[in-house]
């Protein structure tokens, strides 16, 4: 296995290059940060941080199922969302028990069947989105989970309602739909996009999972959740770490849930921030591939000069600017940019149009 390869942190940037400013644009953010609901909860359980926190989220899960018409029963908590991805690999994975996803998905993936040894089967996607249709048709009696993310990362695409229903319609009842919307939060303004939780009825196994990491700002405190099956709540609670989310997690992430405010100005800003980035990439030239989450992804050969998006992205980062190169999905001429404030997403734009003119 191959360890994950993160964003690269400003610390270090700042450290090899000698620059004072620098933006990260690589991870998927929030820039605005967290709420202010969530910083005054987490300085005012600060000082209780001796006692282990409460493992079940008893309180965060009520507020959850109050918010979604569920029981907390139908739902688990994670380390962010990427650590259930991790549970129900280990609950359900097997040399006999494969995944299926698509090939520009969430590289986590890999990662969960490779852990468990499990069959990978990766089914192109046409045009950057999830070609459902050719997922199901790989389906066998081998499979046990199909892994979608939606909107996927790094593609930003979304499948549309219509689509999704006939999929999780047709799917057979031996397969787990894990439907990862990470990125909801800024693509539910499109009416297309399908909202995985009024779909629970449509399989008997659906599991949707949701992050505080993005729109939320509290990626650094790393908690996220799912909505499943009681009964699939039960498995993981096997596998689950006693306390894998922190009491000052929980804390924040119930008082984000309240800061309606907040959510609506980072979305707000982001599709301010996207449709930036869109028309400013169209202007040096390029075509970005149409986003519904917060960041682009976007193929630079047109003005690349043979250079591949690796060598762009050292370029770029000597001008104090971070992105994220693509090559480790196979997109070699490809860099992905996260929507950051106005003036981070002008500095990219303006860094790129230096590196790009510099061939
Ligand atoms: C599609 C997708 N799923 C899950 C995650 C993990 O998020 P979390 O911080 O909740 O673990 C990410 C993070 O970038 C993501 O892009």
């Amino acid at each position: 296995m191959l360890p994950y390869p993160p964003g690269k942190p400003i610390e270090e940037v700042k450290r090899e290059f000698g620059l004072e400013e620098v933006i990260k644009l690589a991870s998927n953010e929030n820039p605005l940060g967290p709420s202010p609901k969530a910083l005054r909860a987490m300085a005012a359980v600060a000082g209780e941080m001796q006692l282990y926190p409460d493992g079940a989220g008893y309180y965060l899960k009520a507020a959850l199922a109050d918010m979604i018409g569920i029981t907390p029963e139908e739902i688990m908590l994670g380390n962010g969302s990427d650590e259930i991805t991790v549970f129900l690999a280990q609950c359900y994975l097997n040399r006999k028990a494969g995944v299926i996803t698509s090939d520009y998905s969430f590289v986590r993936y890999r990662n969960a069947a490779e852990l468990m040894n499990a069959p990978l089967t990766l089914v192109p996607m046409k045009n950057f989105r999830h070609d459902l249709k050719a997922m199901l048709a790989a389906v066998t009696p081998t499979t046990r989970m199909v892994l979608l993310d939606l909107p996927g990362n790094p593609t930003g695409t979304i499948v549309t309602l219509a689509e999704l229903k006939r999929f999780l319609k047709a799917l057979p009842e031996h397969v787990i739909p894990v439907l990862d919307q990470a990125y909801y939060e800024y693509a539910i303004v499109d009416e297309d996009f399908p909202d995985g939780f009024d779909l629970r009825t449509l399989h008997p196994n659906l599991v949707v999972t949701r992050t505080f990491s993005k729109a939320y700002g509290l990626a650094g405190l790393r908690v996220g959740y799912a909505v499943a099956p009681a009964w699939l709540v039960h498995d993981v609670e096997r596998v689950r770490p006693p306390f894998n989310t922190s009491r000052m997690a929980q804390a924040a992430a119930l008082a984000a849930l309240d800061d309606h405010q907040h959510l609506r100005r980072s979305v707000i800003s982001n599709l301010k921030g996207l449709a930036q980035l869109n028309a400013g990439l169209g202007k040096l030239g390029l075509k970005p591939v149409p986003s519904h989450a917060n960041f682009v992804l976007v193929d630079l050969a047109p003005r690349a000069a043979g250079r591949s998006g690796g060598q762009i992205f050292n370029e770029l980062l000597k001008l104090g600017v971070v992105v994220r190169p693509m090559g480790g999905y196979g997109l070699s001429s490809f860099i992905r940019i996260s929507v950051g404030t106005a003036a981070e997403n002008r500095k990219c734009l303006a860094a790129l149009r230096q590196v790009l003119a510099s061939a």
